[in-house]
């Protein structure tokens, strides 16, 4: 978390592996990211599901093709059997029903979760969002976030979410890192709610939306 311009979405891209860093490495459960070789890289990036800021569909394939096409990739899967486990994902994200439909079809929330349901095509342990409600309505950007912790729940994956947004990280963060746009870097980590309280003035500010109190009233202002 942290204002626009700090660095969230570069570090996301570091995680994934679309940007390289200049010093330190990626460990995943031990295990580096950075110095892997090339085969053992490409198994650790397939227990990774990505959603982008935009969702990124491919808007010339349908939904239940967006969602297939890893599978197809990555996996002996028929195409019949594609299309199942297509159609569980979209059931998933609430979309049954609309295997069928181009992404100019659906509405912006509705593109989200199909983005949602391709992160999860091939069952990942890690599953990272860049802002998951940018261009969202209030209402769809709470139901995504209903989504976003039901899905932890039920597929018990770890859910790394980027996001300028309070409501959405009192919501759903358990843990936290803060990036600070003067800094440069991390500056505080732990639970949100903690932090409103006994994190640096930065991250106060932040989390209280420029208003750093003492008795934590702002925080239920920010839900
Ligand atoms: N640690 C860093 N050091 C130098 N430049 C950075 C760093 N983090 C981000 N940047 C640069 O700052 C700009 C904004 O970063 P970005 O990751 O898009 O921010 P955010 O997603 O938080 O809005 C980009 O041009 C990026 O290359
Ligand atoms: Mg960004």
């Amino acid at each position: 978390m942290g204002g626009s311009g700090c660095g969230k979405s570069t570090l996301l891209n570091h995680l994934i592996g679309l940007l390289e860093p200049a010093k330190g490495e990626i460990l995943y459960d031990g295990t580096s990211f950075t110095k892997a070789a090339a085969d053992q890289r490409e198994a650790m990036l397939r227990r990774l599901g990505v959603l982008f800021q935009s969702g990124a569909l491919w808007s010339s394939m349908t939904l239940a093709e967006n969602v297939g096409l890893s599978l197809q990739q990555y996996t002996d899967l028929s195409p019949s059997q594609i299309r199942e486990v297509a159609s569980l994902k979209l059931a998933l994200v609430g979309l049954n029903g609309f295997e069928d439909y181009y992404p100019n079809e659906i509405s912006g929330g509705m593109q989200k979760r199909a983005g949602l349901a391709r992160a999860m095509a091939l069952d990942p342990e890690y599953l990272f969002f860049d802002e998951p409600s940018a261009g969202l309505d209030p209402i769809s950007s709470r139901l995504l976030d209903e989504l976003i912790l039901e899905l932890r729940d039920s597929l018990g994956a770890t859910i790394v979410v980027v996001t300028h947004e309070l409501a959405s990280i009192f919501a759903i963060a358990n843990t936290s890192v803060f990036l600070d746009v003067e800094a440069r870097t991390i500056t505080a980590r732990g639970d949100p709610k903690e932090l409103l309280h006994s994190g640096n003035d930065a991250v106060r500010r932040f989390l209280s939306r420029g208003a750093p109190s003492e008795t934590g009233g702002t925080h239920e202002q920010a839900r």
